[in-house]
């Protein structure tokens, strides 16, 4: 068995460990031979003293080996996925996944649930009737070959790893280490088989990463990690400083999508954009083809509905019925409406506020397990850079469950919106790309 006293040692003294020591140290913790409280010193260790990339790509390849590692190479078409750090009004995958399988790649996608602010794909999908996110590996298979994509919760069985050690990290302190986020986020992605990957960093208040630095370093580092590996990837550093989208919540997330697949034409909204820039890099590294090529590619089948079909398909082929979905969507809620208590420019809303002020509603969970309520949830009525008058509506918010509460959490939303004299300049949400 690893002598993990010696490793402890030798990773507190900030030396390199190997491959095989790796390996061994992240075999044991797995099966049990390593306790807890050694894996978590090791964490700590990792954390004050960093990895090599090299030793960040054991790390990463030790916790995908930890479970199943799923093979597509019988598929016909190449695989590629994208990864979101998450943010708030995030529904991109719902666009991407499904417009990148209209461009002929196959797109295997585990997805999450919602913790915090940050919501889950699988929450979100799940609130058309029927869809079932929790697909078997067979199925998940079927609805990849017959469909080209498909998007399900990760089982038990990928990366069980880094299940057991996020749960040592979030109570002491070993979060915040990029060598243990890769090792996280890439163990998982790499393990679901895709060979081309592209993340989505949000950085900004509604990010996991607050600053720009830290969400370039990690997404430079995920890019290094994955290349390395053998896989082509590629990196957009994007901002979060405002929810993307007017929808943040669940269903009226979904809603907000379809919306975006069927109409798909006129002067697109930046969130759109960034879809298709995020699309098109998936489509060009896997199908090697010029990144402006991928982008004319992924743009014709966004508009010509194609995008869209492959969206129903999916979903049907999960089990879920989109004209219910729309019956469910118009089913009375309690609803509060804010304004504006003067005029002028919008020139902040909050990511973060609004992302605590749909925790509030029910739209998301405080911790794992908790119940979500599909229908909670905060549409915008405007975005930074709108001009507003007093009066004019700022934001609905929306629950199903009960009218408490709705009050204090309108008060909280007014608190993301800044209104100003001068019209601020609206950037792009692109803020580095990393290849
Ligand atoms: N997300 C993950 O899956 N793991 C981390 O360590 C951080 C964010």
């Amino acid at each position: 068995m690893v002598a993990a006293k010696l490793l402890l040692d030798k990773k507190r003294e900030g030396h390199a460990l190997g491959s095989a020591e790796i390996r061994e140290f992240i075999d044991g913790f797995t099966k049990g031979e390593i306790p807890d409280y050694q894996m978590a010193a090791m964490a700590m260790a990792i954390c004050c003293r960093g990895m090599t990339d090299r030793e960040t790509a054991d790390l990463t390849d030790a916790m995908m080996r930890s479970g199943v590692v799923l093979d597509w190479s019988d598929l016909s078409l190449p695989t590629a996925d994208k990864h979101s750090t998450g943010g708030v009004g995030d529904k991109l995958s719902l666009i991407i996944q499904p417009l990148a399988a209209a461009c002929g790649v196959a797109v295997p996608s585990l997805t999450g649930r919602g913790l915090g602010i940050t919501g889950g794909t699988a929450d979100k999908l799940e609130t058309i009737p029927g869809y079932n996110a929790s697909l078997s590996m067979d199925d998940y298979r079927k609805v990849v070959s017959e469909v080209g994509c498909s998007m399900t919760v990760q089982t038990a069985e990928i990366c069980p790893a880094d299940k057991k050690l996020y749960a040592l990290r979030d109570v002491t302190g070993t979060v915040a280490s990029i060598p243990l986020i890769c090792g996280s986020i890439l163990s998982k992605k790499w393990a679901e088989g895709a060979q081309t990957l592209v993340f989505d960093v949000k950085s900004g208040s509604g990010a996991f990463m607050k600053t720009r630095e830290d969400s370039v370093t990690l997404a430079t580092a995920m890019v290094k990690a994955s290349q390395a590996a053998g896989r082509k990837a590629a990196a957009l550093v994007t901002d979060m400083s405002e929810p993307l989208g007017y929808a943040v919540g669940n269903a009226n997330e979904v809603a907000e999508a379809i919306e975006a697949l069927k109409t798909h034409c006129g002067t697109e909204p930046s969130w759109i954009s960034l879809s298709v820039e995020l699309a098109a890099l998936m489509v060009s590294l896997a199908k090697d083809l010029p990144l402006d090529e991928a982008r004319e590619l992924c743009w014709t089948k966004l508009r010509d509905g194609s995008a869209y079909a492959k969206f129903e398909a999916m979903v049907k082929a999960q089990g879920g019925d989109l004209d219910a979905f729309a019956r469910f969507c118009t089913k009375p809620t309690f609803k509060f409406k804010i304004q504006a208590m003067r005029s002028g420019y919008v020139t902040q809303v909050d990511a973060e506020k609004v992302g605590r002020v749909a925790l509030m509603l029910g739209a998301g969970r405080e911790k794992t397990g908790d119940k979500i309520d599909p229908l909670a949830g905060i549409t915008l009525a405007v975005k930074v850079g709108d001009k507003v008058a007093v009066g004019q509506p700022l934001a609905t918010l929306e629950k199903s469950t009960e009218p408490d509460g709705l009050e204090k959490a309108a008060a909280e939303l007014y608190k993301a919106f800044q209104i100003g004299s001068e019209k601020p300049e609206v950037g792009s949400l692109i803020l580095e790309k990393i290849v």
